[in-house]
């Protein structure tokens, strides 16, 4: 039997047939406004629930507006951050800035990707993590896309090492139908996917499964909604959407 660590989130523990393998590795792969950060936060924060401390590695937005948006979905995270159960990895603000100061984990270069690794380490280490979640990774090697591959093995190595079930946000352009970028997709043990599609002159948002290490799962391309509660996966629906993806 293989031990899954449940997301939580409503219909994506069913179309995984019981939840991710623990220790995988997961692309989570979308366009912009598909729901990747809000469906990265929401594993976080489920996690913290079932009592599963977790980390937040966020690279394009500034930590607090993080934990206000967090908040906004009724997911406030700083008791927790007080608990030492949940940290947020500052690779964004450099430690410049008044608010920055007040980080805890901050990457003092987010250009050198060995530095923000030992950050990493560190956090996942103080909090016992077992969750991790990179938003995003694109955004690491956007300049050196010949890195990309060697970087999410790095990055599977600690977090797979360190026993934490991680996901790695990445992002595609609104036509693209890859996964973003070369051979990381092939680096994962999981993809999933969400798209946005214009349907009938109305946008949809729908997931799906491209792969996952260790379980079947659904092969289907399932409807979502993001709420004021969160994300919420029409698992025993099915959409069908136009030539893309
Ligand atoms: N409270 C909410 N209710 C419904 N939809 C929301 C809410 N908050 C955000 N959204 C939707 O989520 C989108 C942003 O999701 P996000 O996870 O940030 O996307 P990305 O894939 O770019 O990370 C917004 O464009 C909006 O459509
Ligand atoms: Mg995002």
């Amino acid at each position: 039997m293989v031990e899954r660590v449940i997301t939580g989130i409503s219909g994506l523990d069913e179309i995984l047939n019981g939840g991710i393998p623990r220790r995988n590795i997961v692309l989570l792969s979308g366009g912009p406004g598909t729901g990747k950060s809000i469906l990265g936060q929401q594993y976080l924060y489920n996690g913290l629930l079932r009592g599963e401390p977790g980390i937040l590695v966020v690279l394009e937005e500034h930590p607090v507006q993080v934990r206000i948006s967090m908040s906004q979905f009724g997911w406030d995270v700083r008791a927790y951050e007080e608990k030492n159960v949940f940290a947020i990895v500052d690779a964004f603000t450099a430690g410049i800035g008044e608010a920055a100061k007040r980080e805890k984990y901050v990457v003092r270069d987010p250009g050198d990707f060995q530095i923000l690794l030992d950050v990493l380490r560190d956090a996942i280490k103080d909090v016992n993590a077992e969750r991790t979640v990179v938003d995003s990774v694109s955004t690491l090697y956007i300049t050196k896309p010949a890195m990309a591959r060697s970087m999410v093995l790095q990055l599977k190595k600690i977090l797979s090492g360190m026993a934490c079930t991680s996901l790695l946000i990445s992002q595609v352009s609104v036509t693209e139908r890859g996964f973003g970028g070369p051979g990381v997709e092939h680096a994962a043990d999981g993809i999933i996917r969400l798209d946005l599609d214009e349907v009938e002159g109305e946008l949809k948002r729908s997931i799906i499964v491209w792969k996952m290490r260790g379980t079947s799962h659904s092969m289907k391309r399932h409807p979502f909604v993001i709420t004021n509660r969160g994300i919420e996966i029409k698992a025993v629906e099915t959409i069908k959407i136009g030539e893309s993806a």
